[in-house]
C-alpha cells in the first residue's frame, strides 16, 4: 500500500507569518511528512493591490487540501485599511474583513482549539504544571459581522418596537449609534461544548469549565450555559463547573492548576486564550487549530507583528506546536508525539532561545534546533 500523500495549503500571510512558517517547514521536512505544500496568496499585499486579502483563488485552493498551515495577517480598522489601497481601488466601497475570520466561517471551522501547556524548563512560565486547553466557538457571536454604524432607521424602528431597553437609545442620532450583533445559535453552542467534553473524555481530563456572562448577557450567554448543562449529562464521569468571564480572569491567575478544559463563546474564548497563553510563555507559545469536519487550519495565535517582519527574530514555537496539532488532526500521531517531545527538549535544554526567551537565536535557528532533536 502506498502511503497517503497529503496536500497542505501553505499560507504564510504577511509580517512575521512568513518567518514562523519558514521555521516550521524545516521541522516538517525533517519529519519527512509525505506531503506537498501548495502556497496560497493571502495577506495585506493582496488587500492593497487587489482589494481582497483572501482572493478567490486561495479559497479554491482550500477546497482541495487536507489541511492548511497559516502564519499571520496584518489587520487594520476599516478606514485605515481603505487608505492603503492602491489609488485605482480607492473609493469603491471595499471593506476589509479579517481573512482568518472569513476562513473560519466560510469553511465552518467551528472549533478553535488552543492548548496552553507550561513546558518544563520554560523560564517564561507563570507557574509550573499549567495544562489548560481552551475550546473557543469559532464561527459566530460578536464575530458574526452583522454590524451597523450608522444604524438604519428601519432597524431602529424595529428595535424600538421589540426591545424595551432600546428606549435608552431612542433619542441618539442614528449616525452616532453603532450596533455589533452578538449572535449565538444552539447548533454551534452544542457542537463546541460537545467537542470540549469529548476531548476531555478521550484525553482523560477531569473537568470542563464553561466560561460565560449569563448573569448579564442573558439571551446568548444564558442559552450557552443552559446547553452546557444539558450536554454535561452525556458525560457524567467528567466534572463541569462554570464561571463568569471576568471572574475567571482572576481565578486563572490565582489558581491556574485548577483549570483543565475551558469552553466559551467566540469573543470570550479569544480573550481567555490570550490570557492562558501568556501564563505559559506568551504568544510565542500559543498554538491553535481551527477545526471543522473536513478542513483544519493551524496557526499561531499571535498576530503579524509588522515591526519584526522578515527579521527572523520571533519565536516559532507557537507555529511548530500548531503543526503538531495538525499532525494529530491528520492522524499522524507518532510524528505528533515526536514533534512535541522535540519542542519540549529544546525548551528544557534552554540552549537555543529567541529574544522573548531571553536568548539571541533566530527564528530559523530555533526551528533547526527542534528539527535536530527529531
Ligand atoms: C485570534 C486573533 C483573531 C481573532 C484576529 C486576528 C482577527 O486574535 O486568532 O485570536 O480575533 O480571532
Ligand atoms: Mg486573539
Amino acid at each position: 500500500m502506498t502511503e497517503k500523500k497529503y496536500r497542505i495549503a501553505w499560507l504564510p500571510g504577511d509580517g512575521v507569518g512568513v518567518d514562523v512558517l519558514d521555521a516550521t517547514k524545516i521541522v516538517l521536512d525533517k519529519l519527512q511528512l509525505n506531503a506537498e505544500y501548495p502556497i496560497g496568496d493571502i495577506g495585506w499585499e493582496y488587500w492593497r493591490t487587489e482589494g481582497d486579502a483572501f482572493p478567490a483563488r486561495t479559497i479554491e485552493l482550500l477546497k482541495n487540501v487536507d489541511a492548511a498551515m497559516f502564519g499571520a495577517i496584518t489587520s487594520k480598522p476599516v478606514k485605515a485599511a481603505e487608505l492603503e489601497l492602491i489609488p485605482e481601488l480607492q473609493g469603491k466601497g471595499l471593506i476589509y474583513r479579517s481573512p482568518i475570520v472569513r476562513m473560519r466561517q466560510m469553511f465552518d471551522l467551528y472549533i478553535c482549539l488552543r492548548p496552553c501547556k507550561a513546558y518544563p524548563g520554560n523560564a517564561l512560565n507563570f507557574k509550573n504544571d499549567i495544562d489548560i486547553v481552551v475550546f473557543r466557538e469559532n464561527t459566530e457571536d460578536l464575530y458574526s459581522g452583522v454590524e451597523f454604524n450608522p444604524v438604519p432607521q428601519e432597524l431602529a424602528d424595529v428595535l424600538n418596537k421589540l426591545s424595551k431597553p432600546f428606549a435608552a437609545f431612542k433619542d441618539v442620532p442614528l449616525n452616532e449609534l453603532a450596533i455589533s450583533s452578538k449572535i449565538v445559535t444552539r447548533k454551534s453552542s452544542e457542537r463546541i461544548i460537545r467537542a470540549a467534553f469529548e476531548f476531555a473524555r478521550k484525553n482523560n481530563r477531569k473537568k470542563v469549565t464553561v466560561v460565560h456572562k449569563a448573569n448579564v448577557v442573558r439571551a446568548t450567554e444564558g442559552m450557552f450555559l443552559e446547553i452546557a448543562n444539558e450536554i454535561h449529562r452525556e458525560f457524567p464521569e467528567i466534572e463541569m463547573d462554570d464561571a463568569n468571564v471576568d471572574a475567571i480572569c482572576m481565578w486563572l491567575l490565582k489558581n491556574p492548576r485548577n483549570y483543565d478544559v475551558i469552553v466559551a463563546t467566540n469573543m470570550f474564548g479569544d480573550i481567555i486564550s490570550d490570557l492562558a497563553a501568556q501564563m505559559v510563555g506568551g504568544l510565542g507559545f500559543g498554538c491553535s487549530g481551527n477545526i471543522g469536519l473536513k478542513l483544519g487550519i493551524f496557526e499561531p495565535s499571535h498576530g503579524s507583528a509588522p515591526k519584526y517582519a522578515g527579521l527572523y527574530k520571533v519565536n516559532p514555537i507557537a507555529t511548530v506546536l500548531s503543526a503538531k496539532m495538525m499532525l494529530d488532526w491528520l492522524g499522524e500521531t507518532e510524528k505528533a508525539v515526536r514533534l512535541e517531545q522535540a519542542v519540549a527538549d529544546v525548551i528544557n535544554e534552554g540552549l537555543v532561545r529567541t529574544y522573548d526567551m531571553g536568548g539571541s537565536n533566530t527564528t530559523l535557528e530555533l526551528g533547526a534546533a527542534i528539527a535536530a532533536k527529531l
